[in-house]
């Protein structure tokens, strides 16, 4: 067989783009079949600044193939964890067993070696917990597992008495829950950036050391209120006494898959956890984004298996597993 790899710039190619999106959706569906999801060439082009990122994507053609048999594309980070990237790799379905994903790997790594990388460190998922393609790819490849995480999804809506039943309601004089949609308030962002910096520390990161993030208010800005594609609610915990925001939980929705919300980080500062502060900011979200985005069906969270606490607050707010993701790192 002869391949071809090419570099294309997903900002500028449209047709090679869409192309490419698609080998990731087709192998995608093969693996998730109907609950596959879906993400749109705007929103991956538009997170890359937002999120310090430089990605680099890749095509691969082939003689007499009908369309790319092959995509990927290679992230790296330029704020924090430099050495460490990501990468993004997917084979046409009807193309895969043929080692077209183990060339388009080793070229990746390559690039990623030559781009100043050390280390990748990305997942895998599958409605299954053992024997999908990724994981056999993953093993012969000499990446190691680092986390298990469990999918969790609810379908919605959740109604009202339910979400009252759960909410815990913290004492006033001590806790005020407090919701702001789509962009965050400039009074917030100095204290979103220490929670935001904590977060990139307490959550578990499995068997993989990585460095503290540098936040402050600038990159929560950048972050989250510069105009975007992607659409998103935030719940915070303000602790009254002293006026610091302690707790935060974000979701977020997508143009490419506009009913499916994806809950993203959820943190309560050390100090103040066992207060069920995170079930209260994570129930305020759910009314607010139920309010806001009736089109939204279902809302999607990822936990460390480890993590029992978040999965079992999960669990009463009447999330179920669908689905295994695997954390993998390979030294380059
Ligand atoms: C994982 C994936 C990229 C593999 O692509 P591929 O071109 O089929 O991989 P290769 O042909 O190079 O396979 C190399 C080896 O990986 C292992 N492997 C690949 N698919 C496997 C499967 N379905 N079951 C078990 N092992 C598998 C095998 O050891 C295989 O060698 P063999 O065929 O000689 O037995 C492809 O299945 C895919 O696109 N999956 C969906 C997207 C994804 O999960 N990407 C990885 C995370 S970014």
């Amino acid at each position: 067989m002869t391949l071809q790899i090419k570099e294309i710039d997903l900002a500028v190619d449209d047709l090679t783009s869409e192309a490419w999106l698609e080998v990731h959706h087709a192998a995608n569906r093969h693996v998730w079949g109907g609950a596959a999801e879906r993400t749109s060439i705007a929103e991956i082009v538009d997170v890359a600044e937002r999120r310090h990122e430089v990605r680099r994507s890749f095509v691969v053609t082939e003689e007499g193939a009908d369309g790319p048999v092959a995509a990927a594309q290679t992230i790296r980070r330029t704020r924090d964890n430099v050495g460490t990237a990501g990468l993004w790799l997917s084979v046409q379905p009807d193309h895969q067993r043929r080692g077209i994903g183990s060339s388009l790997l080793v070229h990746c790594e390559q690039v990623l070696r030559d781009d100043g990388c050390d280390r990748i460190h990305e997942h895998s998922g599958a409605p299954v917990e053992n024997g999908d393609a990724a994981t056999g790819f993953a093993h012969v490849n000499d990446y190691r597992q680092t986390l298990l995480d469990l999918r969790q999804d609810l379908a919605l809506p959740v109604d009202e008495a339910a979400l009252t039943a759960l909410d815990p309601r913290p004492d006033p004089a001590a806790y005020v829950i407090e919701t702001s949609v789509d962009g965050l308030p400039e009074a917030w962002l100095e204290d979103r950036a220490l929670l935001a910096r904590r977060m990139s520390t307490d959550a578990p990161s499995g068997d993989i050391d990585l460095d503290e993030e540098d936040w402050d208010a600038e990159r929560v800005r950048l972050l989250w209120n510069t105009p975007s594609p992607i659409w998103g609610i935030e719940s915070v915990a303000r602790h009254v006494p002293t006026g610091r925001l302690v707790a935060f939980t974000d979701i977020v929705v997508r143009p490419g898959q506009p009913d499916l919300a994806v809950q993203s980080d959820t943190l309560v500062l050390r100090e103040h956890r066992g207060r069920a502060l995170g079930l209260a900011v994570k129930i305020a979200n759910l009314r607010a984004l139920q309010r806001e985005r009736p089109d939204v069906t279902t809302v999607r969270t990822w936990n460390a298996d480890t993590n029992t606490h978040m999965v079992a607050i999960n669990e009463r707010m009447g999330f179920v597993v669908t689905g295994w993701t695997r954390e993998w790192a390979k030294d380059l």
